[in-house]
């Protein structure tokens, strides 16, 4: 049969279908009968057809593309896929807004994802990020109750200001953040016009086993452009889907969207001595003390045949690492390690490895593991499946070995100890990165949403922007009315103190 015939319509398993617009049924009255075994495949099918949506960042889309080496980074890393200037590598990239469901608003004041599969012959490497450089909390264990409250509220099903406020002003590492969030970073135009960052410290290695802290940085070439809060309110009624269309649209007709990629590389001795964290990811490092080192450029090209196939069945995970690129000490990052692959399996099943948007595409995976629901590929055939074995079954190399790294101490729930410093970016971005328009959007758009919480939520909050920068923390309270005496009260307290002050 050729192309431009009319197929046949057949059941699922290839049966031909001589009519679909009837059920079998008794002719009077019209019972439907259970032998219309058609009509139960189609029904059966349908009732099976939404899948667990992700427990964060649900709402997204994707497109697949390249990424090709610019500048030869080879001393820092024995990644394959970054071993020589002009080699392309195949990649998927997700873009997704975080705390909505399935079917919320692309403009919604968010940070957004950018995780991008990269399928190199290493096997695929997973870059799993933000648009945002710095993140809300730097301990994974806070991180199921600080998503709990950008969700709905357990009661009234409704996304809830005193959740969100209380939680951030309980949590003041979150401090940067909130101020990143709020300004109109918090509102990007559209998925092609932001940047990406891992925003976690990874680990560098090379061919002679040195490693380095990096972090990676994905600047859009066609800028970091915004939406005001009004704006972002009013596509959100008028075009829930905006950035999805977008991307999809500038795709389609040719006009492709890319970002030239960055890192930032400290050597390892710097890590104990840097005056932030470089192992927390509520801080950035700033880029006069690390310089952003030009590693190559990324396109997207072509836009996924189908939805649920590709975007919506696949699964990154920043523990997808190749050779040259391992993880950090940062515990944000060591508690996603486990959570990803764990919420794959919850989502698509033990085998999601071998939904085609999932698998290596320029290598091949050779394991050991067997069976289990929806195995599709030849499951290892009459190969060993034990190892070790003398049958000739995939063995490690160790020449991929990364480097050995020592540890120290005891073993406890260690506090975090560097907690003084965490309002010190958040001023400096306040004073000296914002221009006068972007100090006063940020206000504003912080007012519209903490004006909805509890007044003493209110005042505990103020008081942490009033410790970031005087002037920040005196506009914000203005604009929502309180007693600016009444904050830098609270602001000169310690964090026990100003929580006691300010319980219900
Ligand atoms: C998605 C957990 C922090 C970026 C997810 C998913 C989980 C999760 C369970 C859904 C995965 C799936 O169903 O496929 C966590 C935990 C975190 C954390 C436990 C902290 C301990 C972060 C941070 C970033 C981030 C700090 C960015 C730097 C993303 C992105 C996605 C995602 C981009 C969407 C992936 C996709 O496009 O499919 N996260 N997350 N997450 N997370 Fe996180």
């Amino acid at each position: 049969m050729s192309d431009k015939e009319q197929k046949i319509l057949t059941t699922n398993l290839g049966n031909p279908v001589f009519h679909d617009q009837d059920s079998i049924t008794t002719e009077n009255p019209r019972y439907t009968l259970l032998s219309d075994t058609h009509l139960i495949e189609k029904l059966a099918h349908f009732d099976r057809e939404r899948i667990p949506e992700r427990v964060v960042h649900a709402k997204g889309t994707a497109a697949h593309g390249y990424f090709e080496v610019t500048h030869d980074i080879t001393k820092y890393t024995r990644a394959a896929f970054l071993s020589e200037i002009g080699k392309k590598t195949d990649l998927f990239l997700r873009f997704s807004t975080v705390g909505g469901e399935k079917g919320s608003a692309d403009s919604a004041r968010d940070p957004r994802g950018f995780s991008i599969k990269f399928y190199t012959e290493e096997g695929n490497y997973d870059m799993v990020g933000n648009n945002t450089p710095i993140f809300f909390i730097r301990d994974a264990i806070k991180f199921p109750d600080f998503i709990h409250t950008q969700k709905r509220h357990p009661a009234k099903h409704t996304k809830d200001p005193d959740m969100m406020w209380d939680f951030l002003s309980l949590t003041p590492e979150s401090i940067h953040q909130v101020t990143i969030l709020f300004s109109d970073r918090g509102t990007p135009k559209t998925f092609r016009h932001m940047d990406g960052h891992s925003s976690h410290t990874f680990m560098f290695y090379n061919h002679e086993g040195q490693h380095y802290w990096f972090k990676w940085h994905f600047k859009a070439d066609l800028g970091f452009k915004t939406l005001t809060e009004a704006e972002a309110t009013e596509l959100a009624g008028k075009d829930p889907d905006s950035a999805t269309r977008d991307l999809f649209d500038s795709i389609e007709k040719g006009d492709y969207p890319s970002w030239t990629a960055y890192v930032q590389i400290m050597p390892p001795e710097d890590a104990a001595t840097y005056k932030f964290d470089p192992f927390d990811i509520t801080k950035v490092w700033y880029h006069a003390d690390y310089p952003l080192i030009p590693v190559g450029k990324m396109v997207l090209n072509r836009n996924p045949d189908n939805f649920f196939a590709e975007v919506e069945q696949s699964a990154f995970s920043p523990g997808n690492f190749v050779p040259g690129i391992a993880a950090s000490p940062d515990r944000m990052l060591q508690g996603r390690l486990f959570s990803y692959p764990d919420a794959h399996r919850h989502r698509l099943g033990p085998n999601f490895h071998q939904i085609p948007i999932n698998k290596p595409k320029a290598a091949s995976a050779s394991t050991y593991q067997r069976d289990g629901f929806m195995t599709v590929d030849d499951n290892g055939g009459a190969g060993p499946n034990y190892y070790p074995n003398t049958f000739g079954g995939p063995a490690p190399a160790p020449e991929y070995a990364p480097p050995v790294l020592p540890v120290t101490g005891t073993v406890a729930r260690h506090e975090y100890p560097l907690a003084d410093v965490d309002f010190v970016q958040a001023g400096e971005l306040y004073r000296r990165v914002m221009s006068d328009t972007d100090r006063d959007h940020l206000i504003s758009n912080i007012c519209g949403n903490l004006g909805q919480a509890q007044k003493r939520i209110q005042l505990r909050q103020a008081a942490l922007f009033y410790k970031a920068d005087a002037d920040y923390g005196k506009r914000v309270a203005e604009a929502l009315g309180l007693e600016v005496a009444a904050v830098q009260k609270l602001a000169a307290m310690s964090q026990a103190e100003r929580v006691q002050a300010t319980l219900a």
